[in-house]
Formats: C-alpha cells, structure tokens, sequence
C-alpha cells in the first residue's frame, strides 16, 4: 500500500512513522509512505500557501495553486488514481470501519490542512473525500492524517502477528474489548477474576461478552442497537 500525505509540515511524521508497528510495516515492505511539502509549490518571494478570505472573517485559507500542483507533480494523470482524503473537522466522523473499507486500498492520498481550511475548490475539484476524526478542532490535520495512517496500517494483512490480531478487539463486534488480565494473580491486592484461571473455555467467552457488553452499555451506549441501550444518542 502507497500513502502519499501532503502537509507543510512534513518534520511532524517521522517521529511517528518510523517506530514500532508502521516502522516494521515499512521495513516489510506492506506500506511505503511518502511526505510531500505543498510549500515547495507555492510562488512568489515568501512562498505563502495561504490567502486572506473571500467575504472577511478571521483566518487564513489554504490557496488552491500549491496544492493542486503538488498533487498533479506524482499523479499521473492516466493510470490508476488513489484515493484522495482531506482531514477537516467538516468531515465524516471517521471509525474502525472507515479504517477497515480505507486499508482495502492500494493507494491513498491524505491532505493535511491549517488555518481555517481549504478553499472549496480544493475539495470540489479534486472531489476530495473529507474525514474528521472528532468533534473538536486541531490547529492541523497532520494529527488526524497520522491516526488514519496508524488505524489503517496495522489492518493490512501481514502487519500485526497472530499475536495481536485486529479480529478480536474493540469495535470488532459492535462492542468495545472486554478487560484483559497478566501476571501476577495477585497485584497490590487485586485478584484476577477466578474464571479466567478456570480453564474453561466457555464460561471464559460467556463471562467476556458480558464485560464487553456491560462496558459499552456503560461508555458508549450509542454502540448499542435500540432496546439494549442504544436509544440514547447525545451525539
Ligand atoms: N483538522 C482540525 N481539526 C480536525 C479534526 N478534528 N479532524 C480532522 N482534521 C482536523
């Protein structure tokens, strides 16, 4: 898998990308990252990417020039497109599903923006998906374009060892992970739950369920399907 991530600040990603499971994933073979600075492909003496707005306001826009040119300088204009994502609080609320369709691919594009946002011909012509991780703003998306990479990334087939498998773990079912237990059976006078020193299998899966169930009906009921905790939705 290719991700290519535009940004202005490209010194954000190697502290992340390069260690632990993405610095492997590299190192495999399974993802190959490339940073692009829109900031090399803008004009004029002090090479602004950004732009005063149309219709007063406060903020900055990022001008459309240096990130289309940017964009047009690896695209071959035929041959296979990828898939092109700006991270903006506008966008849909990304999740694990998003993350699960999104590392389908083979090859994705993530635009990171700052100041107050994109001129809409960024995303219009370049018909831009735009993805927000939550619903609270960020000076940039370069921490959002990192979370996609991270959640992403360790799906594609190879990345995690069957140690740390992506199939049992939260949003997997619909629920959020059950509680995990170590070494030692007993810690500063907490005991690990009888049951999963049983050894047997089925009361170990029945009891787990019912963690995971009794943890997203308490955090995160809107997870839940109506009648069983779900109909209550503050978001
Ligand atoms: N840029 C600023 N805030 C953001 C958010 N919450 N999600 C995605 N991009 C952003």
């Amino acid at each position: 898998m290719r991700i290519d991530i535009l940004t202005i600040f490209p010194e954000m990603f190697p502290g992340i990308l390069d260690v632990g499971m993405l610095r492997i994933a590299q190192e495999k073979g399974l993802v190959d990252f490339r940073l692009h600075d829109f900031r090399d492909f803008a004009k004029g003496l002090h090479r602004n990417v950004d732009d005063r707005p149309f219709g007063g306001g406060p903020g900055m826009v990022l001008k459309p020039e240096p990130i289309y040119e940017c964009l047009e300088s690896f695209i071959p204009r035929d041959g296979p497109q990828p898939t092109m994502i700006a991270l903006t609080p506008q966008g849909e609320r990304y999740n694990q599903n998003m993350a699960q369709e999104l590392a389908q691919q083979d090859w994705l594009v993530l635009l990171a923006g700052r100041y107050e946002g994109f001129d809409q011909r960024i995303i219009d012509g370049l018909r831009l998906r735009e993805i927000s991780i939550g619903d609270y703003v960020l000076t940039g998306g370069e921490l959002p374009a990192l979370v996609l990479v991270d959640s992403i990334v360790r799906l594609r087939p190879g990345v995690l060892g069957d140690a740390d498998s992506a199939t049992e773990e939260s949003f997997s079912f619909g629920l959020l992970d059950h509680p995990h237990y170590t070494r030692p059976v007993e810690f500063r006078g907490m005991q690990v739950p009888e049951v999963l020193r049983s050894g047997d299998h089925a009361r170990i899966a029945r009891w787990r369920r019912e963690q995971a169930e009794a943890t997203t009906r308490r955090n995160r009921p809107d997870l839940l399907p109506p009648g069983e905790g779900g109909e209550r939705r503050d978001d």
